[in-house]
Formats: structure tokens, sequence, C-alpha cells
């Protein structure tokens, strides 16, 4: 793949020339650009593909939250970052949904680096020609479910409490029944007889709550109208117990909780381009599944085979689109090939992956290949010794 076009906006002089000078060794990887004020970013991405866009938050006329939301309208294909500084935690809150990303000012050269080196995996994965081809022929692709995209919206309003987000699920009475059952399960341990979304969201956080109502959503609006040998049911608990897995391996490893947030909302969505494949290639997914099954092949293998594509790229295109955090688009695109994720570490993409494999050790389906361990991997993370110990916790778990 050719270099990636990486735009930075800042409108003091001194720090794009900072920044310039500390990341002049990415030159040979990445096709750097610098200018000044958001109008200057919006006409150079006029004249120029751009794959990631890094933009400060705070500038005179535009800033940064209303340069990336243009941004999200006019050239949805880039990667949105938003460098933060300590007394923007208001305006952050209010642009979850249009970054995919924030990075706190100032950032060293290497997290920088780990960064756009992450997004522009990513980006040369969604040029691929066979995934294009596979995109545009499921037609229609489903919008951001209802109840999560008002979240999304209220939250942008500093005056949006816990008890509006509360009530916005209570609007919708499947929702919050659903959500109420979920938090009252057994994957969740700790809560018993929660018996009002206002409980719940005060209990679990406004960001898991919002993993929930996503995860849920999904499910509810892409469900098809019949089911072979594929059960719906068992994606939907695999997706739950992958959810809850890669939140406790999570929380085991770091104390960073977006990290942790993140784990949780991508374990939930890690599968959804099997649900998107099932519902809208009905009968090629139908091949997709005999062939896993009378072959023992792990479901990527056989989705290549009959697709081209598979159901990560799928997945991860699709919450790409509806603006998810970056981390989570990763995880969600590489929960099977950890190979191609640069710069080994731990990380949401690491936590998913763990959690999936433990899962289909823990509950093994008879009929359907496992997926395996990336070894190698999570040694050059220098995680590869906790394994055991995350297997250990979330047999614990298990319900
Ligand atoms: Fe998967
Ligand atoms: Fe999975």
């Amino acid at each position: 793949m050719g270099k990636q076009t990486i735009l930075f906006v800042d409108d003091e002089p001194n720090i794009l020339s900072g920044l310039q000078r500390m990341l002049r060794f990415l030159r040979y990887e990445m096709d750097l650009h610098f200018v000044e004020s958001g109008k200057a970013a919006l006409e150079f991405m006029a004249a120029h593909h751009v794959d990631v866009i890094v933009s400060d938050m705070r500038m005179p006329g535009m800033d940064g939250a209303t340069l990336l939301s243009t941004v999200q309208e006019q050239f949805p294909h880039a990667i949105r970052i938003m460098l933060t500084g300590q007394a923007d935690e208001d305006s952050v809150l209010r642009t979850v949904g249009i970054v995919h990303q924030f990075l706190a000012k100032p950032s060293t050269p290497e997290t920088l680096k780990e960064v756009l080196g992450r997004a522009c995996a990513l980006q040369d994965l969604f040029k691929n020609e066979q995934l294009k081809a596979l995109i545009s022929r499921l037609g229609q692709l489903p919008s951001l479910p209802a109840v999560y995209a008002k979240l999304q919206h209220a939250i942008k309003n500093p005056e949006c409490g816990l008890q509006d987000v509360a009530a916005i699920i209570e609007e919708d009475l499947a929702m919050s029944a659903k959500v109420l059952q979920l938090v009252n399960s057994a994957f969740f341990g700790f809560f018993k007889n929660i018996d009002s979304p206002s409980r719940a969201v005060n209990l679990l956080g406004l960001d898991t709550i919002k993993g929930l109502v996503l995860g849920i959503g999904v499910f509810t609006e892409l469900k098809p109208t019949s089911e072979t040998n594929f059960s719906i049911q068992s994606l939907w608990e695999h997706s739950m117990g992958v959810a809850a897995f890669a939140k406790t391996i999570a929380k085991e490893e770091t104390k960073v909780k977006e990290l942790i947030d993140h784990a949780f909302i991508a374990g939930l969505v890690h599968d959804i381009g099997k649900l998107l494949l099932f519902s809208s290639l009905h009968q090629q997914y139908t091949e997709v599944i005999a062939l896993a099954q009378s072959e023992n092949m792990v479901f990527c293998q056989a989705e290549q085979q009959i697709l081209n594509a598979d159901h990560t790229d799928a997945g991860g295109y699709l919450i790409g689109l509806w603006g998810l955090p970056g981390p989570v688009v990763e995880a969600v695109t590489f929960h099977h090939r950890l190979d191609q994720y640069p710069t080994p570490s731990f990380c949401t993409a690491v936590a998913v992956h763990a959690a999936d494999v433990i899962y289909h050790t823990l509950y093994p389906d008879p009929y359907f290949a496992m997926p395996v361990l990336n070894k190698l991997y999570l040694d050059q993370a220098g995680v590869a010794h906790r394994f055991d110990h995350w297997c250990k916790i979330c047999q614990q778990m298990k319900v």
C-alpha cells in the first residue's frame, strides 16, 4: 500500500512546527501536512485525499468539534482524531460520536506513532477492493440504532445528566426491558434487582449503558427474518460473554477507564459483521455456515472462500461508518488477525481477541472450529504470561 496522508490542524504555529519536528521520523511511512485553521483544513481536503485528520480542539473561528463534524459529513472516509488539553473535558463529551479517537495534548512521538500507525492500518484494509465489492453487494447499510443515536445526541448537550439518559432509554419500552434483563443477568455478577433504567445508569455508568444500548439495538435491527442452523440467540449470548470477559481482562491489565469501556463495547459488537452478512446476504451466508460446518473451518476462512472478505471486514467497516471510537473499530476489525495490527501492546483488540478465544474454550460449539489464540502477538505485547490468569478469572464468571 502507498503512503497514507495525515493532516494536522492547529492554530498555534509553534505547536505545528513542534509536531513537524517531532514526527520527522515518520516521513518515509506517512505523508504529513500541517495547516493553521479549520477553513484551511477543509480547503486542503477538498483538493487532496486525506486518510487521517488530527485536529486541535480550541481554535478561533471554527473550533475542532465543528471542523471534525463537517469532515464527518463531507469526507466520511477520513479517520478523525482530536487533540485535547485538560480543560476540554466538557467539549470531549460533546464530540463523542464525531471523533474516532482523542489524544491528550501533549502526546509523545511514540503515542502519536502508535495511534497514527493503527489508524493507517485500518485505512489500508478498508481500501481493499474485495471488501469494497462486498460492501456494494450489501445494498443499504443499516443506520446507527435509534436509541443509541438519541443518546449520542443528548450527551452533546452539556446540561445532559444521567437522569436524562435514563429517560431516553425509558421512552423505548422494549429497550428498557432488555437493558434491565441484561444488567440483572449473571454476567454482571454484582448487581441484582435493578428495577429501573435510572438505577442501571447510576450503577453501571454512562459508557457501559451506551454499549448495552448499542448492542441491543444492533441485534434488534439486524434480526434476520429466518434462522437456519445459525442461531442469533447464541451469537447474542456469545457477544455478551465476550464483552464481559474483555472488560474483566482489561480491568486486570490497566487502570485506563477508556480502554476498559472500549473493551466492553468492542466485545459486544465484535461479531456484528456475521449478523450483517447473515441478514443482507442470506443465501450466500447460509453456504458459508454449511461450509464451516462440513469442513470444520473457522468462520473467517469459510467467509473468505465464499465472499472474498470476512465478518471482521464488514463489521469494522460498518461501525467505522457509525463513528464509533477508533480502538473499538480496530478491535472489531483485527480480532482474528492481530498479526496485521501494528505496534504490539495490551489494547482493546488484544482484550477482545483473548476474550473470544476464552469464550469458545469455555462454551465449545460442537459444529464449528474454534478461533486460535495468537500467542506470538500476545508475547510481543508482553502479556502472554497473563493468559492463564485471564482464563481463570473468566472461568469464575462462567454462568
Ligand atoms: Fe469473530
Ligand atoms: Fe466471536
